[in-house]
């Protein structure tokens, strides 16, 4: 079936299964800043605004989506023009692997788009559907305050919006809500402080690429068996039964795996 919706402001049009969530869809149209984690609604990692709502992707057939509005990570900011929460996310380092901060930073502007200025309990409630494996969340809160508190100054945009206008810094480069003040003085008091990542800008806007990103259409996915003895002699492989399965294209074992000697010294 063929279904058409828009995608960070610009119509798609796609053609999908019947049972085809929107995850794959974006994916596969090259919004590989969504990203696939649980595959069952509840890690957040492939968190979009469907219609201004955050929804999990992976639990939302794409045919639901015809003639609906979908932001992805791609729509709230770009490394060249950050919305501020990527701005304080990479400041504050919140970051590390950054696999879910795509999701949490979607979610954290459903947030701000719909209540300006959250207390600490109302964030962390709204971050719970945002499962992160790395960090213990106290920086992503405090990144979103630190937002919301610029968004007082009149610094973010207005709720609602898209990306929002970047303040300018002296040296002409664009940074979000208090980032430019933040990097002229980090630039002056760089010895003893912590830095962003380089990359950190392209991981927080969904622009950098993890390995799942780059396979190719059609590429195999390999699984590895692992004996369930924690102490056997394996006598015999027997994959008859694997490769006669729907799917699989081949089982390796050591037979495929040539006999190289690390040293024929002594
Ligand atoms: S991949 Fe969608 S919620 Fe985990
Ligand atoms: S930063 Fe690695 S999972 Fe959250």
């Amino acid at each position: 079936m063929t279904v058409r919706f828009t995608v960070n402001g610009s119509p798609l049009s796609v053609s999908a299964e019947p049972g085809e969530v929107l995850l794959d869809t974006l994916r596969r149209s090259g919004f590989t800043g969504v990203k696939a984690g649980c595959r069952s609604g509840n890690c957040g990692v492939c968190t979009v605004l469907l219609d201004g709502r955050p929804v999990p992707s992976c639990s939302v057939l794409t045919a639901r989506v015809e003639g609906r509005s979908v932001t992805t990570i791609e729509g709230v900011g770009d490394p060249a023009h950050p919305h501020p929460l990527q701005t304080e996310f990479l400041e504050r380092s919140a970051a590390q692997c950054s696999y879910c901060m795509q999701g949490m930073i979607v979610s954290s502007k459903a947030l701000l788009d719909e209540i300006p200025h959250p207390s600490e309990q109302e964030i962390r409630e709204h971050l719970t559907g945002n499962l992160c494996r790395c960090t213990g969340y106290v920086k992503a809160v405090e990144a979103v305050k630190a937002v919301a508190e610029g968004r007082a100054a009149g610094t973010a945009p207005a709720p609602g919006g898209p990306a929002g206008e970047p303040s300018t810094a002296p040296d002409g480069a664009t940074m979000g809500a208090g980032g430019a003040a933040r990097a002229a003085a980090d630039r002056r008091h760089a010895v003893g402080r912590s830095a962003p990542k380089v990359e950190g800008l392209g991981l927080l806007s969904g622009r950098a690429r993890y390995t799942d990103d780059l396979a190719p259409p059609g590429t195999l996915t390999g699984r590895i068996k692992r004996s369930p003895h924690a102490h056997a002699r394996i006598r015999r492989i027997d994959a008859s039964k694997a490769l006669a399965l729907p799917g699989v294209h081949a089982v390796l074992t050591w037979r495929d795996v040539p006999r190289v000697p690390f040293s024929t010294a002594s």
